[in-house]
């Protein structure tokens, strides 16, 4: 079983698109702006020395459960130049989670695969690197795919999975 995880702001974009597509029988999709989680904000920083304040929202549980899942996909838009908001929300408040939970931190990090939706490289070079973060220093390769709309004239009414170049590259990135 996988948890597939949208990041799109919007219903029935290509993130959502691209998340049934790689959804088989009892995967998880989540459309994150469904979730209700709090901003980094508002706090004193309770979370580097006991809990956070809003521990008690939805994202605790979203990090708990990765652990139940073979593969873990985070399906992230670019929104002026950089993965969206709600993917930011996600990593900043993980501080909470893996400081409490540092002992999995690895093993959810070795279940994750992230697929990144943008422009072009060419005009956003830091786009893809910043999810390989998440990697650096393992051993785990080929974990992030990024699919350039533009180099297939797809704008962003578009739907990107109508293009068999891309529906490969996302086979071969899944079945790896
Ligand atoms: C606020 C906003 C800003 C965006 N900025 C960019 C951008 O800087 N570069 C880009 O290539 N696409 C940009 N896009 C387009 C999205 O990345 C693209 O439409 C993507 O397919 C969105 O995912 P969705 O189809 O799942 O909603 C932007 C979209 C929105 C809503």
């Amino acid at each position: 079983m996988n948890l597939i995880i949208s990041f799109s702001g919007r219903e029935g974009g290509n993130c959502d698109n691209i998340s049934e597509y790689i959804a088989t029988e009892g995967d998880t999709i989540i459309h994150f702006r469904n979730l209700h989680v709090h901003d980094c904000s508002g706090c004193r920083y309770e979370c580097f020395e006991d809990v956070c304040k809003y521990r008690g929202d939805d994202i605790y549980n979203l990090f708990e459960s990765m652990v139940n899942y073979e593969k873990i996909f985070f399906i992230v838009p670019m929104y002026c130049g950089n993965p969206t908001s709600l993917y930011f929300k996600l990593n900043e408040r993980s501080q909470d989670f893996f400081m409490h939970n540092e002992e999995i931190y690895e093993a959810i990090v070795s279940k994750l695969y992230i697929i990144g939706i943008y422009g072009e490289k060419n005009k956003t070079p830091d786009f893809i690197p910043c999810f390989e973060t998440w990697f650096e220093g393992t051993e785990l390769n080929h974990r992030v795919l990024g699919i350039e709309r533009h180099k297939y004239g797809q704008k962003m009414e578009d739907k990107i999975l109508g293009v068999k170049e891309i529906k490969q590259q996302i086979d071969q990135f899944i079945w790896q």
